[in-house]
């Protein structure tokens, strides 16, 4: 390694009153894997100038035949369909339809852009599809089903597939929450045979499949117990319908199995000082969510009749694929500096709640010092962190932020300072 850090050092970063920190080890040893390839992200930074989002296609394909392994060899049949919400790239389209997934979108707009990449297997879900969206799902109806979110809906695309002149595959999304915020998605299961009669009365909609989703899930607890409900529902179900069913999409919700990196609640942050501790949840393996999962389709959904599983991954597939890097624009005291960037390029005030280690290219060390990274936004919440990895921190050095490819290159807003760009790093020597 040419920039060799001193991995003896201690880190500086405690958890609050100093108890050891349970998550000293996993950051180091992720900072260290940057820290090895400094030269490599400083040079695509300075290629392509900053802020910029750097793609690592190597490890979207990785972690596509990951994802897919782990549920095919369970579930035979399987397929899997990349949520382009979760990172809207073009770029990042191709790369995750190249490794073999589809493409699950959620609008007219990414309906377009899927087809724009040569996709030709797309899930389009979400509620509250416009005319314009299902007439362009109808017109593209030998790679689109559309998974309908309500009775009303029904109705609406089967006028647009007879405008269109065509027959839709369709699916039905179940209600997974019926109290709350969560209600808003899809049909109640108690209301899935009704539905499935008046599809059956549709003349352009093929109703062939059903759809759940649930949301963060560290561990498929969520998913297997809406598959025990699921179970119940279709041994209830008229045999003849339940026969018409040929797929059951389980959504997306699968958390990386690094956990979920957070700021710890209550520990000092400024005014009150620096640095803020953080805390690390866990969150199950791929393959324990493909077990599980397979597991209680065996047990509940099996049994009532064969159906092929398809999921929709966002942020398992694309989070630790993209880096962001910045650039220190001014120093304004020993732990204060500004950067050329602003949260305007992830779209939202993350890293007051997410931890993320901010690793300075430019000065290369295993040692984390306090110091407010602070963006250059009219807003005091417009914060990177509160400590970086370097061997000090001076205007022009670049600094890397790992693994954030989920939720923010959709999410980005112009707002006062311009977008970041993307730029590939090449292939890895083995
Ligand atoms: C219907 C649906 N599918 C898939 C996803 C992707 O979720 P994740 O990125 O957590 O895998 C979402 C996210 O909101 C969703 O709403």
């Amino acid at each position: 390694m040419s920039d060799a850090p001193d991995s003896r050092e201690e880190t500086r970063c405690q958890a609050p009153g100093d108890r050891p920190d349970p998550s000293q080890d996993r950051v180091r040893e992720l900072v260290l894997s940057f820290l090895e390839r400094a030269g490599e992200m400083s040079a695509a930074a300075g290629e392509a100038g900053t802020p910029v989002y750097v793609l690592e296609a190597e490890v979207i394909r990785q972690r596509v035949e990951t994802f897919l392994k782990a549920f095919s060899s369970r579930l035979p049949g399987f397929e899997a369909f990349f949520a382009m919400k979760c990172n809207n790239s073009p770029e990042v389209a191709r790369e995750v339809v190249g490794a073999g997934l589809g493409l699950d979108v959620s609008s007219g707009l990414e309906l377009a852009a899927a087809l724009q990449v040569g996709c030709r297997r797309i899930l389009f879900s979400g509620p509250g599809k416009t005319e314009e969206e299902l007439a362009l799902a109808a017109a593209n109806a030998d790679r689109v089903t559309v998974l309908l979110d309500s009775f009303q809906e029904m109705g609406r695309l089967n006028e647009a597939a007879l405008e269109a002149g065509s027959i839709v595959t369709a699916g039905v999304r179940l209600t997974t929450q019926e109290e709350g915020l969560w209600r808003k998605f899809g049909v109640p299961p108690a209301a899935l045979e009704s539905f499935m009669i008046q599809a059956a009365d549709r003349p352009a909609i093929r109703l062939e499949g059903l759809q759940f989703h649930t949301s963060w899930n560290l561990t498929p607890d969520a998913q297997t117990s809406f598959i025990a409900r699921l179970g119940g529902v279709l041994k209830d179900l008229d045999p003849a319908l339940r026969e018409s069913l040929s797929f059951l999409d389980i959504g997306g919700g699968f958390w990386p199995g690094d956990g979920e990196w957070l700021l710890a609640e209550g520990a000092p942050g400024p005014p009150e000082g620096l640095p803020r501790g953080r805390r690390i949840i866990p969150a199950a393996p791929i393959v324990d969510f493909a077990r599980e999962i397979a597991a209680a389709l065996s047990e509940h959904v099996f049994p009532t009749g064969e159906m092929r599983v398809y999921a929709e991954p966002g942020r398992w597939i694309v989070n630790d694929a993209l880096h962001i890097i910045i650039r220190v624009a001014d120093k304004k005291a020993q732990d204060m500096v500004i950067t050329d960037a602003g949260t305007n390029i992830v779209g939202w005030e993350r890293y007051e709640t997410d931890y993320v280690p901010v690793i300075n290219l430019s000065r290369p060390s295993l040692t984390e010092r306090p110091c407010l990274i602070a963006g250059s936004l009219c807003t005091p919440h417009d914060v990177w962190g509160w400590s970086y990895f370097g061997e000090g921190i001076e205007p022009g050095d670049l600094l890397l932020l790992p693994r954030q490819g989920a939720y923010t290159w959709s999410l980005r807003q112009q707002f006062i300072k311009p977008l970041a760009g993307m730029v590939r790093v090449p292939r890895r020597q083995r």
